[in-house]
């Protein structure tokens, strides 16, 4: 049976790493702090008895063996890496219990037909560089070279830190794997929204993932002295860009659905006595719903110009990323709730608002997702918390979910 207790131990031991003084975690990406993240999850790859491998771009994985080793792969699993300032459960829930369900078919000594892996994904979160699910996409084999471009704040590019990681980014193609390698992918993931406790369940069966596009506005205008310039004769880029973040937020909020970000912002040159001459910020928009939520960017995007032609600033938009949102195979989520079912808890469907690696393994293979109930729908904040019985009930049903998709057909 899942033991819930090694589940929740395992949570707490790998919290400690990256533990911020004001509490919750930052791990980013090819860091010290992801790096011994890595290691201890290797170490409990280990004891659970699998056959433990880093891909080239560091995708951490630990396989069991099937009666059929040429059968396509169940593949389980999330990400170890999280925002600055993030909560204990974002993504090595995923990893933590997928690893619980390979150990007690271990201890059970339940065959499979199929393998089953569990992976722990190279910089899912994206916090480091602005691009996120890295390793996913290097496992499709759409991580491009030109992707390891993007820099994070202090200059450094994911090329260059993949090389101070002893990774070759050279090789990142090696890390794709085959279509007809995978038969499917399951992530548990914490809700990080407040549908299952107003259902008053412990889990949810995922519907679809909200697709994310990122961009950054760039806003030029003039620096100028703050005592002598009087107000009609200036070219405020914060001033232009605060407008903007209006615009954004009245824009997402008219639709009903898309939610709109603005999560970084840096002023120019940054002195009390100085009019910004440039801001740059960032813009997170998304929505389940690809073409409401494109109309409400071009609305932005429209708008965003008018302020700008009016207050005589320059703007420019760069794509970060781009994706459409994933649907959950329909098998998987008939899967999923007949393993609820079992577990005595009603299936009920959620859609995800937040970003997951199984938007790109889709690609691959029928995806699927298991929510666990967030309280409060806290996360990407040190608040963030699933009680350990949740966390069990979510691993139980991870577990009935992988016995019946690794089951010869
Ligand atoms: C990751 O959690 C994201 O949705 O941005
Ligand atoms: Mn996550
Ligand atoms: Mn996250």
């Amino acid at each position: 049976m899942v033991d819930g207790g090694r589940l929740w131990k395992r949570l707490s031991e790998l919290a400690e790493i990256g533990r911020q003084e004001e509490g919750g975690v930052a791990r980013l990406s090819f860091t010290e702090e992801e790096r011994a993240a890595k290691d201890l999850v290797a170490s409990y790859m280990e004891e659970a008895g699998l056959a433990v491998r880093e891909d080239a771009a560091g995708n951490l994985f630990g396989r069991r063996e099937g009666r059929d080793p040429e059968a396509p792969a169940v593949l389980v699993g999330s990400h170890v890496d999280s925002v600055l300032n993030g909560g204990d459960f974002d993504g090595p829930l995923g990893v933590l219990g997928g690893i619980e369900v390979l150990q007690t078919m271990d201890e059970e000594g339940v065959e499979m037909g199929r393998p089953v892996e569990v992976v722990a994904f190279t910089d899912e979160e994206g916090a480091r560089f602005s691009l996120g699910m890295i390793g996913s996409r290097a496992l499709t084999g759409t991580l491009l070279q030109e992707d390891l471009r993007h820099e994070d704040r202090n200059g450094v590019s994911i090329e260059q830190a993949m090389r101070n990681a002893g990774l070759d980014p050279g090789k990142v193609g090696e890390a794709a794997r085959p279509a007809d390698s995978l038969a499917a992918y399951l992530e548990l993931h914490i809700e990080q929204g407040k549908v299952l406790e107003g259902e008053d369940l412990p889990v949810g069966v995922v519907t679809g993932i909200a697709g994310p596009v990122w961009l950054r506005l760039s806003f030029a205008g003039e620096a100028g002295h703050a005592g002598t310039t009087p107000m009609g004769a200036r070219r405020d880029a914060l001033a232009a860009a605060a407008e903007v973040v209006g615009v954004i937020e009245e824009e997402a909020s008219d639709t009903g659905s898309t939610v709109g970000t603005v999560g970084q912002i840096e002023a120019g040159p940054g002195g009390i006595n100085i009019i910004p001459g440039r801001v740059d910020l960032s813009l997170d928009l998304r929505d389940i719903d690809e073409a409401v939520r494109d109309r409400a960017e071009g609305r932005i995007r429209g708008r965003a110009g008018e302020v700008c032609n009016r207050r005589g600033i320059d703007l420019s938009f760069e794509e970060l990323q781009r994706l459409p949102p994933a649907p959950c195979s329909e098998e998987i989520r008939g899967a999923i709730s007949a393993a609820c079912e079992k577990e005595g808890i009603r299936p009920h469907p959620l859609p995800s608002g937040a970003g997951h690696d199984g938007m790109h393994v889709a690609e691959l293979c029928p995806m699927g997702m298991i929510f666990v109930r967030s309280k409060d729908g806290v996360s990407h904040n040190p608040k963030e918390w699933s009680s350990r019985e949740d966390c069990e009930a979510g691993c139980k049903v991870l577990y009935l979910t992988v016995l019946d998709l690794a089951r010869q057909r």
